[in-house]
């Protein structure tokens, strides 16, 4: 655990703003988070933001003085002497910082409620600020609190029964560490057990890493449509009849008319809708739908359809109407979310159209699934978050229409114990609407400003005293701003490999 550390005394405060000196011996960082120990064996948490030095000779006089020790190059001629004059206790460096919240003499956290006296102790966070630890570290473990320069051994998470149905963000360029962070989380998530977790990975790059944590088998579920023998890896399969039209409108671009023929077609044949078209002869169905509607659509158009349908039963390995329900691996898989297991589905072999077929369809099942329930049937599932990777794809400022089953869930979720988890490395490019509904953001580096400024012009205003921070931030570290936390966080994420080692050795 860190040390306690003496790092200077208050010198001045006003409101939450708070002026200390440094102690001469030590370093304080910008960023820092300290401790003001005040005199009612009460705290108070403060962040430095900037510094100033002062010295006796900081006037026009002492400063010519000085000056006048220098050769006419401007350099020192008599080191002794000038260290004389600027050493002992003739010059300090002033900390300029601003109060985050307050512990009571009981350990209480509130908000800033009034200011330290004084000349009061500062010191760096240790592990005797319990309650701001506990709050910090939350349920579902990320990484260790980072202090300007020095990472504390003080763990950082969020709480996932807070986090998860108010939405979280993870921002960052390509290698900053979203992956590494969404691993992490999976695997808190695992060792967890109280939250289910669907992931749709984009790189299949989640299995050999996650495969490692030592609970895998019970609560790691992997799909893929064409698994070969891997280990412990399902075949994803679906039923026609769980294919429902918005789920074939979401992944691709139809016209009116073809729009006008899915909705058709799903009236005269319902549920076996998706099976006529794959069965039938575009003939067949033009005649059915003309005799059922009165309309007379046309080869082309019924034969696009026809042809999606049919690029998606291969893929998706679709199959007819299913015996029953429980042989359908879509409720399977519901089953498993909703008893807290973490399921992977592998899309890295199927085209963008049957990607964006089969999440749409899964993440509106969940959120069917969820909705089904009574309250107090509900109060038995366990709260589901869903990642959704390079999510601008899906939640774009274009793709964004009230159809949109992912817009629908940002909007929805909430209500069911649902949320949803974005992924991207261009925050700029998602939609205002999904962006302002994501009360958990993590950020890491992003190179462009562009996307910090959108993240800053829809964040709340932690953010934005954090912005130097946000700029100069390295692989696998990042900032943690949560709705329910007091302040923004610095946050150097676990490396995988290192956090299971280290769990589980
Ligand atoms: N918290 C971390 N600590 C140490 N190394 C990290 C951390 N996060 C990521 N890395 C390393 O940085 C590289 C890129 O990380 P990755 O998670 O794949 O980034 P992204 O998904 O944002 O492109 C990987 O090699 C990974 O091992
Ligand atoms: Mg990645």
């Amino acid at each position: 655990m860190a040390q306690q550390q003496y790092k200077g005394r208050l010198t001045y405060a006003q409101g939450t703003y708070v002026e200390f000196v440094v102690a001469p011996n030590q370093d304080v960082d910008f960023g820092d988070i300290l401790v003001v120990e005040g005199k009612n064996n009460d705290r108070f948490y403060v962040r430095a933001y900037d510094f100033k030095v002062k010295s006796r000779w900081s006037g026009m006089n002492g400063v010519s003085y000085l000056m006048s020790k220098l050769d006419e190059n401007g350099q020192i001629v008599n080191q002794e002497e000038l260290d004389f004059y600027l050493g002992g206790n003739h010059t300090v460096k002033i900390g300029l910082a601003e109060q985050l919240c307050y512990a009571d003499h009981n350990g209480q956290l509130f908000n800033p409620k009034t200011c330290p006296d004084f000349f009061c102790e500062v010191r760096g966070l240790s592990s005797k600020d319990t309650s701001l630890l506990k709050e910090m570290k939350g349920d579902l473990e990320i990484g260790f609190l980072k202090s300007g320069r020095t990472v504390l051994e003080l763990p950082v998470g969020i709480f996932g029964s807070k986090a998860i149905t108010e939405h979280i963000g993870i921002f960052g360029t390509t290698g900053s560490g979203k992956s590494n962070l969404v691993k992490v989380l999976s695997s808190s998530i695992i060792d967890n057990g109280n939250y289910g977790l669907l992931i749709f990975d984009v790189h299949n790059e989640y299995y050999r890493d996650l495969s490692q944590h030592p609970k895998f088998h019970d609560r790691l579920v992997v799909y893929n449509t064409n698994p070969e023998s891997r280990h412990n890896v399902r075949k994803l399969a679906l039923y026609c009849d769980e294919i429902e039209p918005e789920d074939i409108t979401a992944c691709a671009t139809f016209t009116e008319p073809q729009l006008d023929a899915i909705y058709k077609l799903s009236s005269v044949w319902h549920d076996r809708w998706m099976e006529c078209v794959l069965k039938y002869d575009t003939q067949d169905i033009i005649e059915e739908l003309h005799e059922c509607t009165g309309q007379k659509f046309q080869a082309r158009t019924i034969s696009k359809i026809k042809s999606i349908c049919w690029n998606l039963e291969q893929e998706l390995n679709i199959s007819d109407t299913q015996p029953n329900e429980k042989a359908s691996i879509a409720m399977q898989m519901m089953k498993e979310l909703e008893e807290g297991k973490v399921v992977l589905v592998e899309l890295k072999n199927i085209s963008p159209v049957g990607e964006q077929a089969l999440s749409t369809l899964l993440s509106k099942k969940l959120l069917q699934h969820y909705a089904g329930k009574t309250d107090s049937e509900r109060s038995h599932l366990k709260p589901v978050l869903i990642v959704l990777e390079e999510a601008h794809r899906f939640l774009g400022k274009k793709e964004l229409t009230s159809q949109n089953v992912f817009a629908r869930f940002v909007s929805e979720a909430r209500k069911f114990n649902l949320g949803l988890c974005v992924v991207d490395q261009q925050p700029r490019l998602l939609a205002d609407k999904v962006l302002s509904q994501l009360n958990t953001l993590f950020i890491l580096g992003l190179a462009s400003k562009a996307d910090r400024s959108k993240l800053e012009a829809m964040c709340r205003k932690d953010i934005l005293q954090q912005r130097n921070e946000i700029k100069n931030l390295d692989c696998g570290e990042l900032i943690v701003a949560t709705n329910y936390m007091r302040f923004a966080a610095p946050v150097k994420v676990h490396k995988f490999d290192e956090f299971l080692t280290r769990k589980f050795q």
